[in-house]
């Protein structure tokens, strides 16, 4: 039986995921792929801490140029995290000649385009089902399970840390901070938890997905992002009142020849699927010409689903090795279709808005003929409290409108006298 020889970088909280895994299993997967796959080196720079795997020692080392140089290890699988030096350490092993595995999201958003093009060159593979959606196989679904189909539009909740906060405001009436502070608590966020409050986080997944969907790796610059740090409980609850959950989603959406590329808090529709994806938990939710819409569900971070993922793309390279295969684009192709990028100015999106206005005769005349004056049209108006001559939220969602348009709008209303704080405006998606 072929014995494929494995190379670990990171012994963290997915590292040890993936050593538990492949010990506890290892008989599983033999029969079941007809290989063996061994692990034969771990690193990590701390090769002292208590982990909840054990290990024998012989396996570790602090000097990850110990596996990179081995000759007879095959893949590594990178799983330190952050640029520097997990670039490095790619780079060198593809080009000592090995297949990489990795659950590197940041990495693969901001680099990817340098690493992929070098394992290509050197006839290697880099894989990352892991990099979205934890355990929920959508890399793998994307690429092989709908490789006949074109896609129209990805909504994705790609981030399990603001799916929680959001879901903590909207069902236990917790305060942002509050809920932040809950989710630090569980140990799901990111080390530097702006990442994940900021968008961040999600755009790194939107990125990828976008490249296995449309064959555009695009930047993060060139994607639009915006965090939940901004929504307040009130918001949670007036969208509620109107039948609609706030969403951190990540979008890729196709709009005649032209690609939205977008993360953001969005509105969308109580009753639909993602509205009852709450927690951890993520959904990434494509519309394709062939199998039509398909919702991809699951937790969204935690060291087993991590883990489970890596493994599943060590096998397959395991199996790609052994029969001496190469799979050069990774079933990805630029969709010709698409000129360019829409910037955001210019989608055309329903909103929430929320303003804060003395509440005294006149002011909604005042609001509603700035919104004309832009052409834009009210689809409902609540003014939710009464307090005389006091600033009270007035709360508007409006029909479909240009974003520059709105913006200007917007600018125009939070200059009149009357206005208390800045007007807040949450776009919508149907999905
Ligand atoms: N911080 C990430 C999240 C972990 O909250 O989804 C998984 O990438």
């Amino acid at each position: 039986m072929k014995k494929i020889n494995v190379g670990l970088i990171g012994f963290g909280n997915v590292g040890s995921g993936v050593v538990k895994i492949l010990r506890d299993k290892k008989a599983y997967l033999r029969d079941k792929i007809g290989i063996e796959i061994n692990l034969s080196k771990i690193c990590d720079k701390d090769i002292t801490a208590k982990r909840n795997v054990k290990v024998d020692r012989a396996l570790l080392t602090r000097n990850a140029e110990e596996i990179i140089n081995d000759p007879k290890i095959d893949i590594i699988a990178e799983l330190i995290g952050g640029i520097h030096p997990a670039k490095e350490y790619i780079t060198a092993a593809l080009k000592k000649g090995k297949s990489v595995v990795t659950a590197n999201k940041a990495l693969l958003a901001q680099e990817g385009r340098e690493l992929f093009a070098l394992a290509g060159d050197r006839n290697k593979n880099i894989y990352f089902e892991a990099s979205v959606g934890a355990g929920i196989p959508i890399i793998k679904s994307l690429r092989e399970g709908l490789v006949a189909n074109k896609f129209y539009s990805i909504f994705g909740i790609v981030n399990g840390t603001s799916n929680f906060i959001l879901s903590e405001m909207s069902e236990n009436n917790r305060t942002f901070k509050d809920a932040l502070g809950q989710a630090k608590l569980r140990g799901f966020a990111e080390r530097d938890a702006s990442l994940d409050i900021e968008g961040i986080d999600s755009a790194h997944k939107l990125a990828l997905l976008t490249y296995l969907c449309f064959g555009r790796l695009v930047g993060l610059d060139e994607i639009f992002i915006e965090g939940i740090s901004e929504i307040s409980l009130a918001d949670v609850n007036y969208a509620k009142e109107l039948g609609f959950q706030i969403k951190l989603l990540a979008i890729a959406k196709k709009e005649g020849d032209e690609l939205e590329v977008r993360v953001h808090p969005t509105l969308i529709p109580k009753n639909h699927l993602l509205s009852s994806v709450t927690g951890i938990f993520n959904a990434i939710y494509v519309s394709s010409d062939l199998a039509g819409n398909l919702l991809f569900y699951g937790p969204g971070a935690g060291q087993t689903c991590a883990a489970s993922a890596v493994v599943a793309d060590l096998v397959d390279l395991a199996k790609d090795i052994q029969s001496g295969l190469f799979r050069p684009t990774l079933n990805v192709v630029v969709d010709k279709s698409i000129r360019k990028l829409r910037k955001i100015d210019e989608i055309e999106s329903r909103y929430y808005i929320r303003f804060m206005a003395l509440d005294k005769p006149g002011m909604l005349a005042k609001i509603s003929g700035v919104l004309a004056k832009f052409g834009i049209s009210i689809a409902s108006v609540t003014q939710k409290e009464r307090h005389k001559a006091q600033v009270v939220p007035i709360v508007m969602i409006i029909h479909e409108a240009k974003e520059k348009n709105l913006r200007a709008a917007l600018a125009e209303i939070d200059r009149l006298g009357a206005i208390g704080q800045k007007s807040i405006a949450i776009r919508m998606e149907e999905v």
